[in-house]
């Protein structure tokens, strides 16, 4: 059971579309009386004769049970439904423009009418965008409606259902999420859903925003990639849908939060040597994989941006913290450090290098000769005590995940520092702030 506190609310939904609809009766059917508002006559109608307005699975006895109940109920009019309105919920449709952008004019319209409708109230008001808008929307179109008014709050508020099973993921959401400033507006939305039993996610205005995009560019990522890998399958005469389950099977490194920690580039012997073998076979076959052909120029592109924070930093001696492609490994082949040093040293920066697992009287092999041909006099760079390295930089460059003996030297160093790798220490860096 959630912990926010259940309070019946009179709740406004402006948009009666697949979600406004589905979310204005399933609050009803939790206990909150509900009014949902729209433009559209064929909707109300609908709506305040029991019936849902469009086909959705579940839908419709609920919505004829709450408004049989005189919990839900519909007008035009967004005055009627927001004057009484403890949280006002924004639903309407954010369509796409020609260039791909996000159309907002009719949140816009949304925000003008509560605005004008509520400029004498008194009572506090909680306004909760629950469309797909961009991060910074909330500030920048929603609150200047309501700048100065102490009663009324903006939160967001995404929504996650899945059209054709809507009020089932409603009612069991895979995430909740509110994102503002205001405490009391905040519990005050996720309150509105504690009989569900989810635990909300509370986070800030714009990572509530950016959340939805993330998991909407996810999924898409998700179904191409399995599209792409499938393809390949085929034409390898390969059972595609095998594939793709025994890949679930993995639940530690496939399907799980492995890999999904933005940090630096990807390197090493195996990830850049197999996508290129895969890509190249594919090419072979006529066969255009784009997702699959886009990680190492996705990858190479994100080097490049560190690489130009790096060269940001003001003039002075760069400590950089870790080598090798990754934490606890000493393996420096087709590690993005190495491509990140040669940039640096190219431009004429004075570097120095520390990494606990690479010294170089220990490593050997191709390992040894990767490094010596790209770096020949790498080990004049390299320290092999990381004292070395703090007592000697102005500013520090982080490259792989530390452990908490090696972050709390890094800190009490007190040299500013620039997080590549989403080691949380100190300030995150340009590259990786410029990713949001
Ligand atoms: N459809 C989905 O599966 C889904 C899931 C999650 C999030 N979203 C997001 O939720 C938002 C709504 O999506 P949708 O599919 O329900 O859109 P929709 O087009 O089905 O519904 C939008 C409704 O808003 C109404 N409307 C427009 N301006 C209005 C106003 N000023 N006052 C009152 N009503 C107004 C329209 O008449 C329409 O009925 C979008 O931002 C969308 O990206 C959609």
């Amino acid at each position: 059971m959630s912990t926010e506190t259940f309070h019946k609310s009179e709740v406004a939904v402006l948009g009666l579309g697949y979600v406004g609809c589905v979310t204005a009766a399933c609050l009803a059917n939790l206990g909150h009386r509900v009014t949902g508002v729209d433009r559209d006559e064929h909707k109300i109608r609908n709506v305040l004769e029991g019936r849902a307005p469009f086909y959705e699975p579940g839908l419709e006895p609920i919505i004829r049970e709450n408004v049989e109940a005189g919990r839900l109920t519909a007008t035009g009019s967004a005055a009627e439904a927001v004057e009484n309105a403890d949280v006002a919920l924004i639903c309407v449709g954010t369509p796409s423009e020609k260039n791909g952008n996000l159309g907002l004019d009719q949140l816009r319209r949304a925000v003008e009418e509560i605005s004008a409708r509520t400029r004498t109230r008194t009572k506090p008001l909680v306004i909760a965008v629950r469309s797909t808008v961009f991060p910074g929307t909330c500030e920048q179109e929603v609150w200047p409606a309501f700048e100065g008014r102490q009663n009324v709050q903006v939160v967001s508020n995404p929504e996650f259902l899945r059209e054709g099973s809507a009020v089932k993921d409603f009612l069991e959401p895979s995430l909740l999420v509110v994102g503002g400033t205001d405490q009391n507006a905040v519990n005050r939305v996720a309150g509105l859903y504690a009989p569900l039993g989810v635990e909300p996610c509370l986070v800030t205005l714009r990572t509530a925003e950016m959340i939805k995009y993330a998991c909407n560019a996810f999924h898409a990522v998700k179904i191409s990639f399995a599209n792409e890998i499938g393809s390949l399958a085929t034409r390898l005469a390969v059972d595609p849908v095998e594939v793709m389950d025994t890949l679930c099977r993995d639940e530690k490194l496939n399907v799980s939060r492995a890999y999904l920690k933005p940090g630096f580039a990807f390197g090493g012997s195996c990830l850049p040597k197999d996508l290129r073998a895969l890509v190249y076979r594919a090419g072979r076959m006529n066969l255009s994989l784009p997702l699959l052909e886009s990680a190492m120029p996705s990858n190479d592109a994100h080097l490049q941006r560190a690489i130009q924070a790096v060269l940001e930093l003001p003039a002075g001696r760069i400590g950089v913290i870790g080598l090798a492609f990754k934490e606890n490994t000493d393996d420096l082949r087709e590690s993005p450090v190495v491509g990140l040093l040669e940039a640096l040293l190219g431009k004429g920066r004075t570097v120095r290098v520390f990494d606990p697992h690479v010294r170089m009287d220990t490593i050997y092999g191709s390992n040894r000769q990767f490094i010596l041909e790209t770096i020949p006099h790498i080990g004049r760079l390299l320290d092999n005590r990381m004292e070395e390295t703090l007592g000697w930089a102005e500013h520090l460059v982080v490259t792989q995940k530390q452990s908490p003996e090696a972050a709390e030297k890094i800190v009490a160093s007190g040299l500013p520092v620039l997080d590549l790798a989403g080691a949380r220490l100190g300030v995150a860096g340009p590259a990786l702030a410029s990713r949001a």
